[in-house]
């Protein structure tokens, strides 16, 4: 009898605030679940700044530049229509394309738009992981936390925290009750600040209150910024035929990937 396949694992990238670091996230992470043996397919439901799919685009050209074999994901653009009245239509056709990918990964890692369109959130519903990538700034900590800074106290959730409250309702009501959500450091400054520390110690306090785990992710290093036009990761450095030099950034900033990796499934 023919073995049936178990279906992907859909990893989704979200924040509702722009420039946090979702598309590297999604690349590296696509890059290390590859180098482990899984069968991956990126989405970029962002498709319209398309930041993930140039990403992807660069690694194909510079592995067929250099004749070099780079793990690269399979890869699906989703761009939203301008017409309001074939929105419906698209998402029909959004689910069937999901079913289908969904039956033949191990793994599907969904980039999203920093802010809320009608992809953007029908990508929110896909989700078995939910990954919101924030940098160490009080603006970042305002989409998942309303602060009372003065008085060091926490008013409300923010408005993407709220958004996730109601993504795990509508989830709850279509028979899925879990949502395994992780708050990411990412650019994370490398010195001491107490603004820093402030933002952690808000999101380890309201993490189980709120539903997430909180990791503290990524530092900020110039390798992600110069990697992109290349479409090479912090993985890839040592890999024979780059002739690439390890430096210790790189190796600190590979080992903070596979802890974020790991982290996932704890
Ligand atoms: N850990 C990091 N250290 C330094 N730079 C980083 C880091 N992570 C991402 N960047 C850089 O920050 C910029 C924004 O990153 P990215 O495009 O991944 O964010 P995004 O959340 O996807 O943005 P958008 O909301 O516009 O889609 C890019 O120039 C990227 O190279
Ligand atoms: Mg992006």
């Amino acid at each position: 009898m023919a073995e049936t396949k178990v279906p992907a694992h859909i990893i989704v990238i979200g924040n509702e605030k722009g420039g946090t670091g979702k598309s590297t996230i999604a690349m590296h992470l696509a890059i290390k679940l590859l180098n482990e043996g899984f069968s991956v397919a990126t989405m970029d439901f962002d498709g319209r700044q398309g930041s993930l799919s140039k990403y992807i685009q660069n690694r194909k050209n510079f592995c067929a530049d250099n004749n070099l074999h780079l793990g690269i994901p399979e890869h699906y653009v989703v761009k939203p229509t301008n017409d309001y009245n074939r929105i419906p239509e698209d998402l029909n056709r959004i689910h069937d394309l999901i079913l289908d990918i969904k039956s033949r990964y191990d793994a599907i890692i969904i980039d999203t738009p920093g802010s809320k369109n009608y992809l953007f959130e029908a990508a929110h519903q896909y989700a078995d992981t939910l990954i919101t990538p924030m940098t160490d700034s009080l603006i970042d900590l305002g989409a998942i936390a309303d602060i009372d800074i003065a008085n060091n106290r926490i008013k409300s959730p923010g408005h993407y925290a709220d958004f996730v409250w109601e993504t795990k309702k509508f989830l709850a009501a279509h028979g899925k009750n879990y949502l395994n959500w992780i708050v990411c450091g990412n650019k994370i400054s490398a010195t001491r600040s107490r603004n820093k520390e402030f933002i952690f110690e808000q999101l380890e306090k309201i993490g189980k209150t709120y539903g997430f785990r909180f990791c503290s992710g990524l530092k900020d290093r110039v390798i992600y910024r110069e990697l992109f036009l290349e479409g090479l990761t912090v993985l890839d450095m040592n890999l024979s035929g780059l002739n690439r030099r390890m430096t210790t950034s790189h190796l600190a900033a590979k080992i903070e990937i596979k802890n974020l990796a790991e982290f996932i499934c704890p």
